[in-house]
């Protein structure tokens, strides 16, 4: 199938190395794969991204040595779209080691993390053996958990399905399931051996999940990348039709920012943290609502709109990176409104969450688009104001 690989190493401006990946396959004109190094306290492991990065797979795996037999955890949703293309990518032998469970939500929990744990054993997974999450963010999140645990620690290999997989979930190694206590509240660190992140995997996926994903990638731009932020208002309206040539820069361009920050900081002690940009403010929105209104990146969207408000408060961000950042937000289409829900509760959720520090509130801010910084101990009459402020303003500047 794959006649020749060549390879270039290529420094992209960011100061950040990637190199390109030119497979040649059989009926497939050339295309440009890249490949970008994650660094892991557990070594570095490789993000493949392109079109056509599947198929890519089978030499890919064999590189990262033998299995005694390979397992797919997946969702019977995603596996009804992609489970045909995935499997021919992946020339996978028999059709017993497809594992699938729910993957909405509610079913993030440690009940599907037995179900797998024991439809792994029961079609004999050992250590030798290798798990293939093949899905959006949830299934990532508990088949990397389940690879992490069975056995104490089998490898693992990401193919993300959704928007936010490629552009986040899977790369950083976090995993984890939620408690009826709380989100992600059980989980652990388990960096994968690969990553297979292919943009034509996203054909299938609905609107609605795509445009949670380019929150997030707004996300990526105002913390790191003010150039690609400036791309983005230029090119929005293409980027909404899933342009092939857009999703070819900013997919890899996505992944080089996430993994250059968790690079640095996989635990999450520091540097890490300035992917929770809007991220306290969707959390409460998210847990007042009861995971029930917002998709997540819907709830960022939201919370990185708080974020830019908060840092005028605070006499950080100026206005016109403000007007900006809305501006930019409000063109990936109406969001679920704000709830009807007091400032005081809010602010309540927020001092609960996991990740503020014994009650006091921490942000990440953002002085000027392209950068972010954590900021401890905000005064929370200007947290108060922005809740209460927020969705008057947004509602009063409709047509901005
Ligand atoms: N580990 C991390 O660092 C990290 C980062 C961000 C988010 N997450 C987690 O990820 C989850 C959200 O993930 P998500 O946004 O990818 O959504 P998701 O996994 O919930 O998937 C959304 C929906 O899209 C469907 N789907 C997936 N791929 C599809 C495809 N190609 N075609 C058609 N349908 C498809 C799924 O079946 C599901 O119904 C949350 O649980 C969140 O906590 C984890
Ligand atoms: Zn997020």
């Amino acid at each position: 199938m794959v006649a020749r690989r060549n390879w270039a190493d290529k420094e992209d401006g960011s100061g950040m190395r990637c190199a390109w990946t030119v497979c040649y396959i059989e009926n497939v004109s050339r295309m440009k794969i890249k490949r970008i190094s994650v660094k892991s306290l557990s070594g570095p492991y490789s993000v493949v991204a392109g079109a056509g990065a599947i198929r890519c797979a089978p030499q890919e795996i064999a590189s990262l040595g033998r299995f005694s037999s390979v397992h797919v955890i997946s969702s019977p949703k995603v596996w009804r779209a992609l489970g045909k293309t995935v499997q021919r990518g992946l020339q996978l032998p028999s059709r017993n080691a497809i594992h699938l469970f729910k993957d909405a939500e509610a079913a993030k929990n440690l009940r599907s993390l037995e179900h797998i744990a024991r439809s792994l054993c029961r079609a004999g997974a050992d250590r030798k053996s290798l798990l293939i999450a093949v899905g959006g963010g949830v299934v990532g999140d508990v088949a990397g958990f389940a690879a992490s645990c069975y056995l104490r620690g089998v490898k693992l290999v990401h193919v993300p399905t959704t928007l936010v997989a490629q552009v986040d979930s899977s790369i950083g190694a976090k995993t984890g399931v939620n408690l009826p206590e709380g989100k992600n509240l059980v989980g652990s660190f388990y960096p994968p051996r690969l990553v297979l992140t292919d943009p034509q995997l996203l054909r299938t996926l609905p609107d609605r999940e795509f445009r949670c994903g380019l929150a997030e990638i707004i996300k990526h731009a105002i913390i790191a990348d003010a150039r690609m932020f400036a791309l983005l208002e230029k090119d929005m309206e293409k980027v909404l039709r899933r342009d092939r040539q857009s999703l070819h820069f900013l997919i890899p361009r996505n992944v080089q920012i996430k993994a250059r920050v968790v690079g640095g900081d996989e635990r999450e002690s520091g540097l890490r943290e300035i992917l929770n940009f809007g991220h306290t403010f969707a959390h409460a929105l998210e847990s007042a609502t009861r995971y029930r209104r917002y998709q997540h990146g819907e709830a960022v969207a939201w919370g990185m709109i708080a974020a830019a408000f908060l840092g005028h408060e605070l006499g950080l961000t100026r206005a016109d990176d403000v007007s900006r950042i809305v501006a930019l937000i409000r063109r990936l289409g109406p969001l679920p409104p704000w709830p009807r829900v007091a400032p005081a509760t809010l602010l309540h959720v927020m001092r609960s969450d996991k990740k503020s520090c014994s009650g006091i509130l921490r942000f990440v801010l953002s002085p000027r688009i392209g950068q972010a910084r954590t900021y401890d101990m905000v005064p929370i009459h200007a947290v108060e104001r922005v809740l209460h402020l927020t969705p008057r303003l947004i509602t009063a500047s409709a047509n901005l």
